[in-house]
């Protein structure tokens, strides 16, 4: 029995106890991959920031908050996984020191950020037999920059997400995608719901020797 290990959702970077910064992520497409693997008979661990979705039922649901978080939860995960999907949108920054007590108004405020880890990058230093599989949502040069996280961070499949200015690729938009894998297949997919592009995912996902 394959055993995925799915992120998904945005991560929560604290600013005080009330307010936080993230991202616009619904967690929907990890979601839908996670469905769908269990409905292939896959053991699946989703490790999930904060989102509105139901948790899928039959997965070992982990709940998150921040990026530290998350990677905790996926180092633990990892030693008893095949493969890891990680389709979570990670917050690439947290703020330096959240405050302790809530900020009040009255002066203007500079928040000092500093760079979170990067939690697939440090399964691809370790991965050995592991597949790893990356998403890459980018507003230009998606080809490129998919395929410099494919080889910069040693993963097996990176799927290119296309984000407009104008559209959203969040919730249930119909995003374009690439997928690219490390042997350089490429296919492209147009106007596919998200539930649809999870199946052609973990299509190409298993049909690597796990
Ligand atoms: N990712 C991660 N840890 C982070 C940031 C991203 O594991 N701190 C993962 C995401 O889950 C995704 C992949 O890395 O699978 C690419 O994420 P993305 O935000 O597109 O790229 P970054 O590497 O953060 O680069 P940039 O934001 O500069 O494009």
């Amino acid at each position: 029995m394959t055993r995925l290990l799915i992120t998904a959702g945005p991560t929560r970077e604290k600013i005080d106890p009330i307010r936080f910064i993230s991202n616009y992520s619904t967690g929907t497409f990890g979601y839908e991959i996670a469905k769908e693997a269990k409905k292939r008979g896959c053991l699946v661990t989703l490790i999930s920031g904060p989102t509105a979705l139901e948790v899928p039922s039959g997965v070992k649901f982990i709940g998150v908050e921040s990026a530290l978080d998350m990677r905790k939860a996926v180092l633990r995960e990892f030693p008893e996984s095949d493969c890891v999907i990680m389709a979570a949108a990670v917050s690439d920054w947290r703020v330096r020191s959240a405050a302790k007590r809530k900020v009040k108004r009255g002066s203007a405020r500079t928040l000092t950020l500093v760079e979170n880890p990067d939690i697939i990058a440090q399964l691809g230093k370790k991965k050995r037999h592991k597949i790893l599989v990356g998403f890459a949502l980018e507003t230009e040069d998606l080809i490129k920059n998919a395929e410099k996280k494919l080889t910069g961070k040693n993963l097996d499949l990176v799927i290119a997400n296309r984000c407009r200015p104008k559209s959203s690729v969040f919730g249930d938009a119909k995003p374009d995608i690439t997928i690219i894998d490390r042997f350089d297949g490429r296919s492209a997919y147009f106007g596919r719901t998200k539930k649809e592009l999870a199946k052609i995912i973990l299509d190409k996902v298993l049909s690597f020797k796990i």
